[in-house]
């Protein structure tokens, strides 16, 4: 039988589903009967925090085995069920101008022997995917992000959990905003696209949406809640994405620092909108930034269903050596696309035809444009 090692690991933020894709790599590459069939043993080697584990994993060092995990079976058994992600992350960009290690990376992965990565990401951890990938590294890759902005699949980990989260804290919210009459501003993430804000606004029954992909008018939305008031409504809940903009302004920035791919960290926009609001309407108005909770817990039954469908169609591809690819979903099947496909281009919400910018809310025609 033929022998092989992988390499895996899973970099930019964190979300739920990350741990049931690792646990079906694992499986689905160990499983006896597969391996025969294969002619091929497995050997499956979890890289800690990313990108940058294999940039410190040298194994002529003695401390390299500190950025290792070894997965079997056992090692994964539970981890479907968990959230985050037991292998560590961090936004560690080799390729990165200012620090250049992506020759470090390449004699690591010659030299620890890996035969194929496998990287679970958004388009940051992929697109140093696809640079290795050109470089001649056996790369295959699981698209993740609660963003769900990575091109080339309609589906992206860790998105459907966070809807979830979403709106189950937008549910708690209301019995409290109804009592005292009060609107809420709910920041979500969402840095270029607004799919988390759009679709956790329209799960939740937002009163207003508003979205990175269409600057708003911060008079539009005094109206529309004094409109509102005049027919009966008794509070709101207006959802923001935290890259949206008013317009003739910019994006809100919390920190200008920028992390190793060149992002600055937003937020601010839900009380930006609190403050304009009530100082223009006279009605009391809070705002809440959902936040990291977006992020964590553990994963819903789709992002467990689907880690375990990518994970299971990376190893095809493995398998295959059909290398330089995204495992994808769309139109109810998975699939795949070229890495080098993906970078440099995102998935927006199409305002045409998935937005109502009258109302500032998900669109109310859906078979007719
Ligand atoms: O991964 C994308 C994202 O969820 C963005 O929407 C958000 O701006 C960012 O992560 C926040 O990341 P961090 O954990 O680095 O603050």
């Amino acid at each position: 039988m033929r022998k092989s090692r992988i390499g895996i690991l899973t970099g930019g933020g964190d979300c739920a589903g990350l741990n049931s894709a690792i646990k079906w790599v694992v499986k689905t590459s160990l499983d006896d009967r597969l391996q025969r069939e294969r002619d091929t043993s497995y050997e499956i080697i979890g890289i800690r925090d990313g990108w940058k584990g294999l940039v410190a994993a040298d194994p002529s060092r003695g401390d390299a085995q500190e950025w290792l995990m070894p997965l079997d079976q056992n090692v994964v058994r539970t981890w479907d069920r968990l959230g985050g992600t037991m292998l560590g992350t961090s936004r560690t960009n080799p390729y990165s101008p200012k620090n250049d290690q992506s020759r470090k990376v390449l004699g690591n992965i010659q030299g620890l022997g890996l035969d194929a990565i496998v990287a679970i990401g958004g388009e940051d951890t992929l697109g140093v995917a696809s640079k290795l990938s050109q470089e001649g590294v056996s790369v295959v890759a699981i698209p993740k992000t609660i963003d769900k902005d990575l091109w080339g699949t309609d589906y992206a980990l860790g998105f459907e959990t966070a809807l979830n989260v979403i709106t189950e804290e937008i549910d708690r919210l209301r019995t409290t905003a109804g009592s005292h009459k009060r609107i809420f501003v709910v920041e979500t993430m969402g840095r270029t696209a607004g799919w988390l804000a759009l679709e956790g606004g329209e799960s939740a029954g937002a009163f207003i949406i508003l979205i990175p992909e269409y600057d708003f008018s911060v008079q539009k939305i005094n109206d529309l809640v004094l409109e509102g008031r005049r027919q009966g409504a008794r509070y709101e809940i207006i959802v923001v994405a935290e890259g949206a903009k008013p317009s003739g302004g910019g994006e809100f920035i919390r920190d200008q620092g920028e992390d190793s791919f060149g992002h600055k960290i937003l937020g601010g926009i839900g009380d930006y909108l609190a403050t304009e609001i009530s100082g223009a309407t006279k009605l009391e108005t809070r705002s809440l930034v959902l936040s990291h909770l977006q992020r964590g817990g553990a994963p819903c039954a789709y992002d467990r269903r689907m880690g375990r469908y990518f994970g299971i169609a990376a190893v095809d591809l493995i398998v295959a050596r059909d290398f330089g690819k995204m495992v994808s979903y769309g139109n109810g099947r998975i699939g795949t696309v070229p890495l080098k496909d993906i970078v440099g281009r995102l998935s927006l919400v199409d305002v045409a035809t998935q937005y109502d910018t009258e109302r500032y809310n998900g669109r109310r025609t859906i078979l007719s444009r």
